[in-house]
């Protein structure tokens, strides 16, 4: 199994913000955002990752992750060098996806729940087709908007309609059979010139092999692509970690639980970070572990 983190975009939205610097490195709360969809590829226990950049944006990404060992996972990049949309992902990658199963995140979405873990375990044993997360939203026409029948079977899916069939958003969280590259390539670009997602995720339901697994009222899901998304995340992330006394997207954290790292390779890694409380954080686990 494959992940894909799409880490490209202007980012335009968040501009002057995101002039210097992509949004992805942009931080919710104490982390870059990057560190939120890593996460949750690692709970997959996926350790094949490949992140996708601007050509501007590429040496900071790799500043900041490298090569993914530190954290006992292999980090690849590559760059989309035209904002082709987000399905392109499946054509500059086919060849790190090598024929197999592959889950892409969009580098700005940001799930939380304590059951999630077990979810994305349970939605990678599926071997055949595609599954997408559906999460109920004010604000449908912000997003691509699924609607499914009892069986939880995709039967419309929509680009940001004027005229939303269901209040489910389709969220960034992708993950498809080894037959997505094939399909990506069928896929035709849109009126705004992009390989749109949902148009790929269309091919799948038309052949009846695309499915959803809605995710409760109380779930955590956070798209944060405007000004106001990133502050409502960053406080419902503080709020989370305050109560929960432990830390939301925590790379460092989760390598240690998941045993791709052990408690002397964090300690090596994280020494040399003095009077911080993120890394003091992480010298109490290694304490305690
Ligand atoms: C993209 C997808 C959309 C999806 C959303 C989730 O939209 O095109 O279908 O609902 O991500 O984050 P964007 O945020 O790029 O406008």
């Amino acid at each position: 199994m494959k992940g894909i983190i799409l880490a490209a975009g202007s980012g335009t939205r968040l501009y002057p913000a995101s002039l210097p610097i992509s949004k992805i490195l942009l931080p919710i709360y104490d982390k870059p955002m990057i560190y939120y969809p890593l996460s949750t590829l690692m709970l997959a226990e996926i350790r094949d990752v490949l992140i996708i950049t601007n050509q501007s944006d590429h040496a900071a990404f790799k500043r900041l992750l490298g090569d993914g060992s530190h954290l006992g996972i292999n980090i690849q990049y590559s760059i989309q060098r035209v904002q082709r949309g987000i399905a392109d992902a499946f054509i500059i990658a086919e060849e790190f996806i090598n024929r197999e199963n592959v889950v892409l995140i969009l580098g700005d979405n940001v799930f939380y729940d304590p059951s999630f873990p077990t979810l994305l375990k349970n939605i990678i044993k599926r071997s055949d087709g595609a599954t997408i997360l559906g999460h109920k939203v004010s604000d449908p026409k912000r997003f691509g908007v699924v609607e499914f029948d009892e069986n939880r079977k995709v039967i419309s899916l929509e680009e940001k309609p004027e005229n939303p069939k269901s209040s489910y958003a389709a969220t960034g969280l992708y993950f498809y059979d080894d037959r997505v590259c094939e399909y990506a390539k069928q896929v035709v670009p849109s009126s705004r010139g992009e390989l749109e997602i949902t148009d790929l995720n269309k091919i799948y339901m038309r052949n009846g092999k695309l499915g959803v697994e809605p995710l409760g009222d109380e779930f955590t899901w956070f798209d944060t692509g405007t000004h106001d998304s990133i502050l409502l995340a960053s406080n419902k992330i503080k709020e989370l970690e305050l109560k929960n006394k432990m830390k939301i997207g925590c790379i460092e954290e989760i390598a240690l639980k998941q045993k791709f790292i052990s408690a002397e390779d964090l300690t090596r890694n994280i020494n040399k970070y003095k009077d911080n409380g993120y890394y003091d954080y992480l010298k109490e686990l290694v304490k305690n572990s």
